[in-house]
Formats: C-alpha cells, sequence, structure tokens
C-alpha cells in the first residue's frame, strides 16, 4: 500500500514507517519538524535500504497538504501528527486544541476530497482518565483529564461522526498505552527537545550522566510496591500494531478502537531496577510527592487488538531498556 505518515519524523512514526518499510509498503511522511529532526528519516532509509518521501508540511495549511494529496495516490493514512505534552497543554490550550484538531480537520477533508478513505489514528489511552478498574477495556468510560487527553477523544469522535455520515471510511483508533524503548539498532529512538517528563527517557538520562537523579514521584500508592504501576510497550511492538491495524482496514473495513498494551504493568522502581540490569549503570532516585494529575495504576486489556488484529506485544521489559539504553548511550545528544 501506498501510506500519507502524518508525523512520520517523530518517535513513534518513525519506527512506524520503518516497519511499514520493511513490510512493503511505500511510504510519504508529512511533518512540521516541530517536535522532531529528519535525521531519524534518512537513518530508517539507511536500515531497511529503501527509499521514502518526505514533505516539511504543517498539517493546518490547507494548500500545503492539498498539493501532497495531488502529487500521490495514497491508499491509506496513518495520522501521527499533534503536540503530546500533557503538563504543555494545560498552561497553553488553544495551541493544542488549534494544532489537534485543526489539523486533523484539514486532513479528514482532504482525504475526503481525495478519495482517501482509510486511517489508523493515535489516541491514548489518556482518554479513560482515572479508570474505575484495570485491566481497562475499549468499552471503558472515558473522561480525559486535561487539554491534550480531550484533543484526542474530540478527534476520535469526529471520526466517529465521519463514518456515522459516511460508512465507506474505514477507521482504526489505536489507543496506546505507555510507549518506550528504541529500533534494536540504536540508530533511532526518543528524543525530547526539553528536560523529559515521561520516566524512561529521564531515566536514560540520567543512566547517560545527562541528570543526576529520578525523582520517583510517590512512594504511597495502593500498588505493591507504592509506586505508580503503568503498561510499558515497546515502540516496535507498537510499530508493529499499525501494519497489523493496515491489514485489518483492508481485510474487514469498519470503524475500530483498540488498546495497544501489553496487558502487564510495571511499577516506578521496577523500571529502575530493570534499566539498571539492562546498562549497567546506577540510577540513583530520590522519593518525591506525588505528580499533580497521576493516577495509581494503569493497564490494558489488549484482547480485542489479539482477536481482530492478530497482534500481541512480544517484547518484555528488558529488552524494552536494553533498546533504550542502547539508543541513549549511543546517541546521548539524540540526533544532534
Ligand atoms: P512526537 O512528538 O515524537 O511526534 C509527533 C510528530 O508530529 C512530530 O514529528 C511533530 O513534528 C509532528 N507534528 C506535530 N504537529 C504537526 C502539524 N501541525 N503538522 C505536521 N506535523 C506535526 O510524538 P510521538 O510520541 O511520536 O506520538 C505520536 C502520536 O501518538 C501523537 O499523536 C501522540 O499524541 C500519540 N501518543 C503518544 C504517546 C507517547 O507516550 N509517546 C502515547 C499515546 C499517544
Ligand atoms: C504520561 C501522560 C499521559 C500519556 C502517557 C503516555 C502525564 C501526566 N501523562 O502518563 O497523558 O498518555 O504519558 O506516554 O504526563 N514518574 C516518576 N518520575 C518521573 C517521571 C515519571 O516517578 O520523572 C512516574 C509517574 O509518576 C508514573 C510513571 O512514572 O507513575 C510513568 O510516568 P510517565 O512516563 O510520565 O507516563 P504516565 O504518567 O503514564
Amino acid at each position: 500500500m501506498n501510506i500519507l505518515v502524518t508525523g512520520g519524523a517523530g518517535y513513534i512514526g518513525s519506527h512506524t514507517c520503518l516497519s511499514l518499510l520493511e513490510a512493503g509498503h511505500d511510504v510519504c511522511v508529512a511533518d512540521n519538524f516541530s517536535n522532531s529532526k529528519e535525521a531519524p528519516l534518512s537513518r530508517i532509509q539507511e536500515i531497511t535500504g529503501r527509499r521514502l518521501q518526505f514533505y516539511r508540511i504543517d498539517l493546518t495549511q490547507k494548500a500545503s497538504l492539498s498539493r501532497v494529496f495531488e502529487s500521490h495516490r495514497f491508499d491509506a493514512v496513518i495520522h501521527f501528527a499533534g503536540l503530546k505534552a500533557v503538563g504543555e497543554s494545560v498552561r497553553v490550550p488553544l495551541a493544542y486544541y488549534y494544532n489537534n484538531i485543526v489539523g486533523s480537520l484539514v486532513l479528514f477533508e482532504l482525504m475526503g476530497a481525495y478519495g482517501v478513505k482509510n486511517i489508523v489514528f493515535s489516541s491514548s489511552a489518556t482518554v479513560y482518565g482515572e479508570p474505575e478498574k484495570v485491566p481497562i477495556q475499549e468499552s471503558f468510560p472515558v473522561c480525559p483529564t486535561n487539554p491534550y487527553g480531550r484533543t484526542k477523544l474530540y478527534i476520535e469522535n469526529i471520526l466517529r461522526d465521519l463514518y456515522a455520515a459516511d460508512p465507506q471510511w474505514n477507521i482504526a483508533i489505536l489507543r496506546y498505552f505507555n510507549p518506550v524503548g528504541a529500533h534494536p539498532s540504536g540508530r533511532i529512538g526518543e528524543d525530547p527537545n526539553d528536560i523529559p517528563n515521561n520516566l524512561m527517557p529521564f531515566i536514560s538520562q540520567v543512566a547517560v550522566g545527562k541528570q543526576p537523579a529520578l525523582f520517583v514521584y510517590g512512594n504511597d500508592y495502593p500498588t505493591h510496591d507504592g509506586t505508580g504501576v503503568r503498561d510499558y510497550i515497546h515502540v516496535m511492538d507498537l510499530a508493529e500494531g499499525h501494519v497489523h491495524a493496515l491489514n485489518r482496514l483492508r481485510a474487514d473495513p469498519g470503524l475500530a478502537t483498540y488498546n495497544l498494551g501489553t496487558g502487564r504493568g510495571a511499577s516506578v522502581l521496577e523500571m529502575i531496577a530493570a534499566f539498571e540490569k539492562a546498562s549497567g549503570k546506577p540510577i540513583p532516585y530520590k522519593i518525591a510527592s506525588r505528580r499533580e494529575g497521576d493516577i495509581a495504576v494503569c493497564y490494558a486489556d489488549p484482547a480485542l487488538a489479539e482477536k481482530e488484529l492478530g497482534w500481541t506485544a512480544k517484547r518484555g521489559i528488558n529488552e524494552m531498556c536494553e533498546d533504550a539504553w542502547r539508543w541513549q548511550s549511543k546517541n546521548p545528544d539524540g540526533y544532534t
């Protein structure tokens, strides 16, 4: 298939482009590089020995995006492009609503106009807010607690309305849990712009000496060791989930929503221990107070994705940490 990948230069997008090329698909990336660089795109081509095309384009700019549709015949779109920092979304909500929602509206409008009605959309487990129980199933109530999460839910609902109005659309909404790790080559990985907010990139930077110590946000949660529990999923498993979702759109059209997680939870202290083992480096940490907005436990029930997409996450936390460490130690300053 010929796939347009929006946000394809970013963390999850770049790994997915690699999996798509390896699966034999043709890839065209549209990215404004607001949170990424061009380097991963050339490295993907080196790793796979295949070419991809890319356009430096902001999705909110309809005329520019229209020219991309004019020049290609896409079979499907994978839509990653968006802003994703929860804390920032609380500080500058309009920037998040504008970028994520207007960008999506422009994209969907052009897809309709050019007859490209197959889409895989990047949503997030954040749409569930604080779940009443775990594991989380797709049918659970949704109640995001921050502007970023609300943009994800609104875009999901826009897609549902689009499908209701025109059932020719084929839509896979993927709700990711906590993507971590990197391609095993160590050539592409997560490259946060500032001091990382998320656990895994922060631990990686402590291991490589860029941060002195990790703050563990709370050890008084009702979990086995008191620290927060999450469903960490290897980014290559996540990438492969998109290839399965595309196959599903072709084989069984319609609209469906899937959790992409492992179904297993790991605590902050377990992740620290796994990273120390993988890297051979000590990870000094201090217990700090809880981070506002954090929940105690969050992990997926991934049974629907297994049943309908034929996909399960194969890689465990040791592999996630080994691959994250290979990327971080080979590229201590990221892509720069
Ligand atoms: P990322 O920031 O690394 O990648 C997003 C890419 O989109 C970047 O390359 C950025 O430059 C681009 N982009 C942003 N706005 C754009 C616009 N208006 N036009 C063109 N390009 C634009 O993020 P990621 O971690 O790879 O996440 C990809 C998607 O998955 C996002 O939609 C994110 O919300 C979602 N998601 C991420 C996580 C996570 O923890 N990383 C979890 C759940 C869902
Ligand atoms: C964050 C986002 C969420 C997004 C998810 C996916 C927030 C509030 N939420 O959630 O919207 O869907 O990433 O990637 O940002 N931790 C520490 N010290 C740190 C960083 C994190 O102890 O320096 C702990 C957290 O308290 C949590 C766990 O590590 O228990 C994971 O944190 P993080 O990686 O930020 O992910 P989420 O909180 O799940």
